[in-house]
């Protein structure tokens, strides 16, 4: 299959580019980015890294990279962390126009049927945008709003399946600091996962699998991607 993976630099992006790359049922794997994705060791032969200037904008040439895929997995965006440095119409342009925008240069390029889309969104976003949060409300309303405008592909492009994926905290170990509390959130999870997290590299493994093998829900909760990504790795 030939797989789109959208934001292939982010902190998901590239171990789902790392996985994709070693997955026999994935031929091809297109990394859709702001800058080049570089992998040197003889799993690359799969990889096509394609550079955008901008997630709203595809040229042609952009197009043909992208045309007959199999799947895309969207990760693009500004996540709430990041936010604070931003105005928040370029928060919603990122998050939302980009997704749009993205889909349809996707669609207008030529996808196979089905055609499955999955984007990434977070546990706890508000699944109806009147319930306004107290903290992030701006932020969450319109990543649910996104959700929803993503849910309604399927009904206006033919031949599309959609799934959204809410993980928790992502935990990695990428930096001594997201180590420490990687290791913390595996102790408290021997005994609750209250607070709903998920490691990296089972995260990849969930949303590679439903891209491959199709989507289980409409929605995969954060239980479902350990639940899917424990039993994948
Ligand atoms: N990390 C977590 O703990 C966590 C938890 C729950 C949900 N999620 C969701 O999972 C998805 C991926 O998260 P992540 O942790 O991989 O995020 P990330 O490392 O910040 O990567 C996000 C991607 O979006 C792109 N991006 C960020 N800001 C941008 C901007 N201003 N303009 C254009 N592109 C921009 C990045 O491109 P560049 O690489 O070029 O900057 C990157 O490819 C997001 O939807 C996030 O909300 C993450």
């Amino acid at each position: 299959m030939k797989l789109i993976v959208a934001g292939a630099t982010g902190l998901v992006g590239s171990e789902i580019i790392r996985q994709a790359l070693r997955n026999s049922y994935v031929t091809e794997v297109i990394a859709l980015a702001r800058k080049p994705v570089v992998i040197d060791d003889s799993s690359a032969s799969k990889l096509k890294s394609v550079v955008i200037r901008d997630y709203a904008e595809y040229p042609d040439e952009v197009k043909a990279e992208l045309a007959g895929a199999d799947a895309c997995i969207w990760t693009v965006a500004v996540t709430p962390f990041r936010s604070a440095g931003f105005d928040f119409a370029e928060v919603k342009r990122v998050c939302q126009d980009c997704t749009l925008a993205g889909f349809k240069g996707i669609y207008e390029a030529g996808p196979a049927r089905p055609f499955r889309f999955l984007y990434f969104s977070a546990e706890g976003t508000p699944q109806d945008p009147s319930q306004r949060p107290f903290i992030l409300g701006d932020y969450q309303v319109m990543r649910c709003e996104t959700e929803n405008m993503v849910r309604k592909f399927p009904t206006q492009y033919g031949g599309t399946e959609v799934c959204i994926a809410h993980p928790g905290v992502v935990t990695n170990s990428t930096t001594w600091l997201r180590l420490l509390l990687a290791s913390t959130f595996s102790v408290v999870n021997l005994f609750t996962r209250a607070l709903p997290n998920v490691s990296r590299d089972e995260l990849a493994a969930a949303v590679l699998n439903q891209a491959i093998h199709g989507f289980d829900k409409e929605t995969l909760s954060n239980n479902d991607l350990v639940r899917i990504g424990q039993s994948t790795l």
